[in-house]
C-alpha cells in the first residue's frame, strides 16, 4: 500500500503506521540501573510514551544493585532521556510517563531475593491495574542471564507458553561467546522458556533501514531480478565506528570485534541482503529463509582462515585531529591484549543464486568516521559501444544502502555529460530519508520493545539462527586462538584499517568502495 506524504504524515502521528501493544504490561528490566537502561531503553520508551505507542496501562520497573528508591529512578531516567533521546524532554509528558517508573534494589544472584521482588511487582501492579502480563528483559551481563531466569522459574514468574497473562523474555547479546557456551545458556533459558516466549535482540534488526532492505528488495521490481551471480559481482557490507572502547574494556576484552559485530550483526545484515524472497511476512517464515543462508555460508576452518580474514587493533592516532590512544593504552585493556577491534573477510554463501559472488565485510572500532553501508557492485557492462576504451572503462553500477547515518540509499549509474561529444560521467540517484519523510526515525529500541508488547518476534534471532551463526564462527575463534605468536596488524586510530585489509581486497580484484 503507498501513500502520500500527508496522509502518512498524519498516520504517523496517531500512531496508525505502528505495531498496536494494548495489553497492559508490566516491563521488568534486570540491569535497570545499568548503562544500557539509561541510554537505550528509557529514552525509547519515553519516545514511545510521547507517541502514545504504549499500553494505556504500564509499569517499568527497574531491577539492580543500585540502592536508590523510585524517586532516583526517576532521576536517573530523566538524565538519560535528556541526554540520549532523540526527542527533547517535554515536561508535561515527562511526569506522565515518570510516574509509572518503579525501582527494585536487588542483587539478581542472592537467593531469596525474588521472594520480595515479587511482592513489589505484586503492589505496582494491583495499583496500577495491571493484569500480571510480564516481559523479563535480561540487560545484565550474560553470566547473570542463566542464574536470573533459574531464579524467575524458583519464584513460579512464569507462566506457561500461550496462557494469559502471559510472560516474556528479552535477551541481549551476547548469546555466549562460542557455539558451546550459547548451546548451554539456550539451553538453561529454553528449561524455563518456550522458544516462542524468547525475543533475542539484534538491535540492527529494528533500525528502519534495515528493516527496509526487504522492502527495496521485495516491494520494487527493479532490484531483485539482478539480485543473483549473474548481475552481481560482488557485495561490501561496511560497519565503521570512530569511537573507541571507551569505558567498555572489560566487556570487549572478553569479546573482540568478531564476536562483537560480525556473529550477530554483520551476518544478519548479510542474511537480509541474500535471503530467498520469503512466501509470507510471517515470523518465521522469515526467519527461517536468513536461517538457509547463514547455514550456506562456506566453513573457513584452518589455513582457509588466515586466507580470507584480516583482524587488526587499533594503536595511538587522531580523532578529529585530536590524538587519541591506541587500544592497549584504553583504561582496563592488558598491555599484552590480542584483542582485535577490526576485522575484515570475504566468504561465500554456496548456494545456486550466489555461488561465486564474494561478500566482503569489514568493520572496526576508531574509523575515520561513523558509516555503516551495504554496496551491491553489479558486474560490468560488456568492452564494447560506450566501455571500449580499455583506459577509460566505465564505473561498474553501484547500489548502496545507507544504514548510518545519512541514511537512505543510492544508485551509481553512468550518464551522458551533455555536448556535442560523448562522454559519460558517473552519476547518483540518492534518496535520502531525512529529506523525503523528514523527522527522526524512531530508534531500533522503540520498534523493537513496542514488537515485544505486541508478541511479534519476526525481528529477533531464533535459537537456531544464533547458533548458526555461532556454528560459522566458532572455527575462526578457534584457528585464532591458536595463533598466539604472530603479531597482530595495527592501524592508526582514523584510518580505515591496516594495510592487509587492502591486500585482501587487492587479491580478490577488488577495492573497498570510499565511505
Ligand atoms: C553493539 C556493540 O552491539 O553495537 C557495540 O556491542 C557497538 O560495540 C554497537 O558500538 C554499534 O551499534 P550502533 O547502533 O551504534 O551502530
Amino acid at each position: 500500500m503507498t501513500v502520500d506524504l500527508d496522509t502518512l504524515a498524519s498516520e504517523l502521528a496517531a500512531g496508525e503506521a505502528q505495531p498496536v501493544a494494548t495489553e497492559p504490561v508490566t516491563l521488568v528490566i534486570f540491569g535497570g540501573a545499568g548503562d544500557l537502561a539509561h541510554r537505550k531503553l528509557l529514552p525509547a520508551l519515553y519516545n514511545l510514551h510521547v507517541d502514545g505507542l504504549l499500553p494505556p496501562r504500564m509499569a517499568v520497573v527497574g531491577v539492580g544493585r543500585k540502592d536508590i528508591g523510585d524517586d532516583q529512578y526517576r532521576e536517573f531516567a530523566r538524565d538519560g532521556i535528556q541526554r540520549f533521546s532523540r526527542r527533547s524532554l517535554d515536561e508535561e509528558r515527562w511526569d506522565s510517563f515518570a510516574s509509572s517508573l518503579f525501582f527494585v534494589n536487588s542483587a539478581i544472584d542472592q537467593p531469596g531475593v525474588f521472594a520480595s521482588l515479587g511482592s513489589r511487582l505484586d503492589i505496582i501492579e494491583h495499583e496500577r491495574g495491571l493484569a500480571g502480563n510480564r516481559i523479563y528483559y535480561l540487560a545484565v551481563p550474560p553470566a547473570l542471564f542463566v542464574p536470573t531466569v533459574q531464579q524467575l522459574s524458583h519464584a513460579r514468574f512464569v507462566a506457561p507458553a500461550d496462557a494469559r497473562p502471559f510472560s516474556r523474555l528479552i535477551v541481549e547479546k551476547p548469546v555466549g561467546r562460542d557455539l558451546a557456551s550459547a548451546r548451554a545458556i539456550s539451553d538453561a533459558i529454553a528449561a524455563v522458556f518456550d522458544e516462542h516466549q524468547i525475543y533475542r535482540i539484534d538491535h540492527y534488526l529494528g533500525k528502519e533501514t534495515v528493516q527496509n532492505i526487504l522492502v527495496l528488495r521485495f516491494g520494487n521490481s527493479f532490484f531483485e531480478p539482478l539480485f543473483n551471480k549473474k548481475y552481481i559481482d560482488h557485495v561490501q557490507i561496511t560497519v565503521a565506528e570512530q569511537e573507541g572502547i571507551g569505558t567498555r574494556a572489560g566487556y570487549y576484552e572478553q569479546s573482540g570485534a568478531l564476536r562483537d559485530m560480525i556473529q550477530n550483526h554483520m551476518l544478519q545484515l548479510l542474511a537480509l541482503v541474500a535471503m530467498e524472497p520469503p512466501r509470507s511476512l510471517d515470523a518465521d517464515v522469515v526467519r527461517d529463509e536468513k536461517l538457509e543462508v547463514i547455514q550456506s555460508l562456506r566453513p573457513l576452518e584452518g589455513e582457509a582462515v588466515d586466507m580470507a580474514t584480516v583482524r587488526a587493533q587499533y594503536a595511538a592516532g587522531f580523532d578529529l585531529g585530536a590524538p587519541v590512544p591506541g587500544y592497549k593504552d584504553e583504561p582496563g585493556v592488558s598491555r599484552s591484549s590480542r584483542t582485535e577491534t577490526f576485522v575484515a573477510m570475504q566468504v561465500f554463501i554456496d548456494n545456486w543464486r550466489w555461488a561465486g559472488v564474494p561478500f566482503f565485510l569489514r568493520t572496526g572500532k576508531r574509523l575515520p568516521k561513523r558509516a555503516s553501508e551495504i554496496s551491491i557492485h553489479l558486474k560490468e557492462v560488456p568492452p564494447i559501444l560506450f566501455n571500449r576504451d580499455p583506459h577509460r572503462r566505465l564505473d561498474p553500477n553501484v547500489l548502496t544502502i545507507r544504514i548510518q547515518p545519512d541514511e537512505g540509499f543510492a544508485l551509481g549509474i553512468s550518464s551522458k555529460v551533455p555536448g556535442p561529444r560523448v562522454r559519460i560521467y558517473p552519476v547518483n540517484m540518492d534518496f535520502r530519508y531525512g529529506s523525503t519523510f523528514g523527522g527522526s526515525s524512531p530508534e531500533a529500541y522503540e520498534r523493537l520493545l513496542l514488537d515485544v508488547m505486541a508478541g511479534d518476534a519476526t525481528l529477533f534471532m531464533r535459537r537456531d539462527s544464533v547458533e548458526g551463526s555461532w556454528h560459522w564462527i566458532t572455527p575462526i575463534l578457534d584457528r585464532w586462538a591458536e595463533q598466539t605468536t604472530d603479531p597482530l596488524p595495527t592501524y592508526g586510530a582514523g584510518d580505515w584499517g591496516p594495510p592487509e585489509a587492502d591486500r585482501l581486497m587487492e587479491s580478490a580484484g577488488r577495492s573497498w568502495r570510499q565511505l
